[in-house]
């Protein structure tokens, strides 16, 4: 008796455990099934607002829904079902490739918050779907036929938006308030970064210190690197109803007549940085040059970018990283606001590294490791303390010997700066915009013997973190 009892304890608590997003899936309007919550949000909106206002749960990267199999479409038709009074409704599905048929299934695509597409293999079009046009570039769903229909942005819908548990992060402050300031900017946040949309127009020199819209907060004008953040800066924008926002890009060199070459990613404080991402919108950029600045043409995704004549009034685009209020500046583009660290340059601790391991060590020869520049304990000496960062483009290229690699991720280039950052025995980093590859350094790239044992590629920026 004693014993079944025992077991009873230790199993009723996970029989019937709520998860968080559970726990508050509830309301008519909402529904918990299969690992995702459901929100029915029936006044119709346009889907570009759509796409930007799933924040019914922060941390969730909240989305119009995907309709990925016969369980999803069961449990949409109950929550509108349950909700009544709407007929039709936005799906997260929108076309990939603008120059392939509307009529083409596999030319449609689940969007996640942070534009990573995802081609379902169900479609439960309705009859004659999808038809041909090329304005018909966004699924819906309609209630009472219980199928999905593709049909144009001009068109407004009631939404329905999906948080799944799978995609849960801890909430930032800077989340919170990013949220929080959508009454008066169009906000999205992505990956730790909160992008916020101005509709003023301004020219480059005054949007280019204008992004204070979150004190406490490091804004300065956008800077897009890869497809994905190129994704959120066209979503943010297109909710904003602006045909163009400026981005923290520019070219230095003011005798240059090459438009292709020569950009930098600039902030008010923080040293540039060399960018060669450019997905140049048609008919961009202008021959001849002369044209310092660009502006993301929206609605013109992926080949989104246009020079523009820096002293051309323009809406802008800014982005906030953390840390936030409670601790001290890094660079540009540090990433999470619940970092807490107050180190005093007296501190040698290493407690508050949070990164140290070397995950490639299997491939890693340790013979040069006990070299000069910057290895092992005497760099956590050196580092120790430091509270601000700056990184600075040292050449196109990458380590091969994975010695020199305190640790390699997936991350974006924002969270692979800040990892540096916050990591004591990081001296700079390779990093690949392409495949989002974050190689974090143990050495000094610049310095003897290393420098010679860069790889040159292309793909790859080496950037060294300068000593304060
Ligand atoms: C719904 O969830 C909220 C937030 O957790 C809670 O305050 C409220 O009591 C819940 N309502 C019901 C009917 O469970
Ligand atoms: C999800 O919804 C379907 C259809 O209503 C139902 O059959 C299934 O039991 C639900 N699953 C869960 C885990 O609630
Ligand atoms: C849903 O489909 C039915 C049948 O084609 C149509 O009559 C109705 O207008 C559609 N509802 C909406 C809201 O589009
Ligand atoms: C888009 O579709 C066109 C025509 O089908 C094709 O030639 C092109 O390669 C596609 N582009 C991408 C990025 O897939
Ligand atoms: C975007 O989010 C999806 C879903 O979490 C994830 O699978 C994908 O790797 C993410 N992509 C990027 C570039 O972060
Ligand atoms: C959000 O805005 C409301 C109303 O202005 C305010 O009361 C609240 O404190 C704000 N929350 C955050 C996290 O800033
Ligand atoms: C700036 O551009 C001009 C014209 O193309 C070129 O001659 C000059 O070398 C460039 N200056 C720098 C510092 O790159
Ligand atoms: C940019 O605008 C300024 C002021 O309107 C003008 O003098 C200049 O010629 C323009 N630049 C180009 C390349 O058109």
């Amino acid at each position: 008796m004693l014993f079944s009892l025992a077991i009873l304890l230790f199993i009723s608590p996970t029989v019937t455990a709520l998860t968080d997003l559970q726990a508050q899936c509830n309301g008519t309007d909402r529904l918990y099934n299969d690992t995702s919550c459901y929100v029915v949000v029936g006044p119709k909106i346009y889907h570009y607002l759509a796409k930007i206002s799933c924040n019914h749960y922060l941390g969730y990267s909240g989305h119009i829904v995907h309709m990925r199999d016969a369980a999803t479409q069961a449990a949409v038709l109950q929550a509108v079902t349950t909700y009544t009074g709407y007929g039709s409704y936005w799906l997260g599905l929108e076309t990939i490739n603008s120059s392939t048929s509307t009529t083409v299934s596999t030319n449609y695509g689940n969007y996640y918050r942070n534009g990573t597409v995802v081609i379902p293999t169900y479609f439960p079009w309705g009859p004659n779907q999808p038809v041909n046009g090329a304005s018909y570039k966004k699924g819906s769903y309609n209630k009472s036929t219980n199928a999905i229909y593709n049909i144009p942005a001009t068109e407004q819908s009631s939404n329905i938006c999906e948080y799944e548990e799978a995609l849960k992060q801890p909430v930032t402050d800077l989340e919170r308030k990013c949220v929080n300031l959508t009454s008066s900017f169009r906000t999205l946040f992505v990956n730790d970064v909160c992008y916020v949309a101005h509709f003023t127009f301004k020219n480059y020199n005054d949007a280019k210190v204008a992004c204070n819209a979150l004190s406490g907060y490091n804004g300065h004008l956008a800077h897009v690197r890869t497809m994905s953040e190129l994704w959120a800066a066209d979503a943010v924008l297109k909710g904003a109803s602006v045909t163009c926002g400026r981005l923290g890009i520019e070219q230095t060199n003011l005798s240059s007549t090459d438009p292709y070459n020569g950009w930098y990613l600039t902030t008010p404080t923080a040293q540039s940085i060399p960018t060669t991402f450019l997905p140049w919108a048609a008919g961009y950029p202008q021959a001849g040059g002369g044209y310092r600045t660009i502006a993301v043409q929206s609605g013109s995704y992926p080949k989104s970018f246009g020079t523009v004549n820096d002293t051309t009034p323009c809406p802008y685009l800014c982005q906030y990283d953390g840390p936030g209020p409670s601790t001290t500046t890094t660079t540009s583009t540090s990433a999470t606001a619940t970092t807490t660290t107050t180190t005093t340059p007296t501190t040698t601790t290493t407690a508050t590294t949070p990164v140290t391991t070397i995950t490639a060590a299997g491939a890693c020869t340790r013979a040069t490791t006990t070299s000069a520049g910057g290895t092992g304990s005497t760099a956590a000496t050196t580092n120790a303390g430091r509270t601000a960062s700056s990184f600075s483009h040292y050449r196109f290229g990458y380590f091969k010997n994975t010695c020199y690699w305190l640790d390699q991720l997936t991350v974006t280039f924002s969270k692979c700066l800040n990892m540096c950052h916050e990591n004591e025995l990081c001296f700079g980093l390779s990093y690949n915009s392409g495949t989002n590859d974050c190689q974090l350094l143990a050495i000094i790239a610049s310095a003897s013997p290393y420098w010679f044992e860069l790889t040159a590629d292309k793909q790859y920026e080496t950037v060294i973190r300068e000593l304060q």
